[in-house]
């Protein structure tokens, strides 16, 4: 992994990523800078571009789920497609709206795809000719939480499963193409990511029945008391961003890659046991975050 901070010399490449206002993405975008790519930093707000721009990061508005601003950024990466190249996209954007399978709202169920699932699609798709016609790169984030589903992220995990499938589908697809798609499955990585998804499970817990309540309040607790914990003990952003951009400098990358000795091992373990063993050993991680009575 590269660890210095000093500027590479500017190559006449672009790199377009999503997601870039906070976090992995805000990270990336940095560090590819860093390497010498011109960045397209996907922003959703004014006060986010203005924040991310700098030497070589280029803030474009792009709300993954507004076609409007994927065509706007499809038109740009255009612009440049006769002097410098789209290396590489990094679908990153994502939220995270946990709650029981029971309790969630579907049109919370669908707000989670637009975003995890079906915009990172539709990204890909308005950029695809582009990196077609350079052999570029697909770089998706998808998360320990796309091999493991953990209870109340049914919605999260789904869509991070079916990104990782779309994935596989697309890499096998663009392989004869000459475009390689890169999984990348982060597992506790210190961001705003648990902070959102915290104050977004405790007001979609706010809409449940009492009898739901009774289901469901210690589980909901302790599932977001771990989630917290996770943040605090988790992977800074910045080694996140480093490892996500070696997956665009490195010669021939590897399918799929982790990030973070938790994702690491609970991957290959999830590879090898039976559904009750995980089961088992979820539930005996979880035990310590219940709160006491
Ligand atoms: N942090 C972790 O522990 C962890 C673990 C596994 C996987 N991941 C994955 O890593 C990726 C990055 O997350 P992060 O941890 O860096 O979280 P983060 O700091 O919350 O960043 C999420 C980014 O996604 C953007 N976003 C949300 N909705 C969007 C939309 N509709 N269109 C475009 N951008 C949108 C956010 O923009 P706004 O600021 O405008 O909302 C923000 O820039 C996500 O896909 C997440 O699922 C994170």
């Amino acid at each position: 992994m590269t660890t210095s901070t000093q500027l590479l010399p500017a190559k006449n490449e672009l790199v377009l990523v999503t997601g870039a206002s906070t976090g992995m993405g805000a990270a990336t975008a940095r560090e590819l800078a860093r390497r010498g790519y011109h960045v397209l930093a996907g922003v959703r707000r004014e006060t986010d571009a203005n924040q991310i721009q700098a030497d070589r990061i280029e803030p474009v508005i792009l709300d993954i789920t507004a076609p409007d601003d994927i065509e706007s950024v499809a038109a740009r990466v255009g612009q440049d497609s006769g002097s410098r190249r789209l290396r590489a996209v990094v679908n990153n954007a994502g939220i995270a709206v946990n709650a029981p399978v029971e309790v969630l709202p579907l049109a919370e169920w669908r707000r989670q795809f637009d975003v995890n699932l079906f915009g990172h699609i539709a990204v890909t798709q308005a950029v695809l000719p582009f990196l077609i016609s350079s052999r570029g790169r697909i770089v998706n984030i998808t998360s320990v939480g796309g091999k493991i589903a953990m209870p109340t992220h049914g919605a999260y995990a789904g869509a991070k499963f079916a990104l990782e499938a779309v994935s596989d589908s697309l890499r096998r697809e663009l392989a004869p193409l000459g475009v390689q798609v890169v999984i990348v499955e982060p597992g506790g990585v210190t961001t705003e990511m648990a902070g959102r998804g915290i104050a977004t499970a405790n007001q979609l817990a706010e809409g449940m029945t009492s009898d739901q309540h009774g289901r469901y309040d210690g589980l909901i607790g302790a599932i977001t008391a771990q989630a917290a914990s996770f943040t605090k003990t988790g992977v800074p952003a910045d080694i996140a961003g480093r490892a996500i951009a070696d997956t665009i400098t490195t010669p021939n990358p590897r399918t799929r890659y982790t990030i973070g000795r938790d994702a690491a091992i609970l991957v290959r373990v999830a590879r090898i046991v039976t559904d009750r063993t995980l089961d088992a050993i979820l539930r005996r991680n979880l035990a310590p975050h219940y709160a006491k009575r």
